[in-house]
């Protein structure tokens, strides 16, 4: 059974461009309930740590160093089938292969600037939330 929670970060150029409003409005029209949010800039040995499973590949420094450049939303989210819902809902990695009306598509720049974060499997869903959330901070 697929699992209920998923997990993403609105990304440092677009919380920079203004773009915030727009994305988490699409989330909750998409039908995801925000169980919990947070205004944060991760250090680098954050960023190193929260996408270790991507060390050793060759966008890892460029990832980690942007990923730590500027302030993100850190998101929990909750809805039925999340993490393949939200994937189609935020669209393909690189913006230019996301369909129309998807998040990356929209507010996109490139494979890294790529507007939002979202978990790639269930089992990583609770571990990016456990990462950036308390127990205490989820509202479910
Ligand atoms: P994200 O959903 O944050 O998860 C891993 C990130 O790695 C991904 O989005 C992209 O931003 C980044 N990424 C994956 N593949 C590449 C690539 N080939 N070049 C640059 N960045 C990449």
């Amino acid at each position: 059974m697929n699992g209920n929670k998923t997990f993403t970060m609105i990304k440092p150029e677009a919380v920079a461009k203004g773009y915030t409003g727009k994305i988490i409005d699409q989330f909750i029209v998409g039908g995801f309930k925000i169980i919990a949010m947070k205004y944060v800039q991760l250090s680098l040995t954050q960023a190193q740590e929260f996408y270790g499973i991507h060390k050793g590949k060759p966008f890892f420094d460029e990832l980690t160093q942007y990923m730590s450049s500027g302030p993100i939303i850190s998101i929990a989210l909750e809805k039925d089938n999340a993490v393949n819902d939200f994937r189609a809902l935020i669209g393909s990695t690189d913006p230019n292969e996301a369909n129309e009306g998807t998040i990356r598509k929209r507010f996109a720049e490139s494979k890294s600037k790529n507007a939002v974060h979202g978990s790639d499997s269930d089992e990583n869903a609770l571990i990016e939330i456990n990462f950036h959330f308390s127990s205490k901070e989820i509202i479910s």
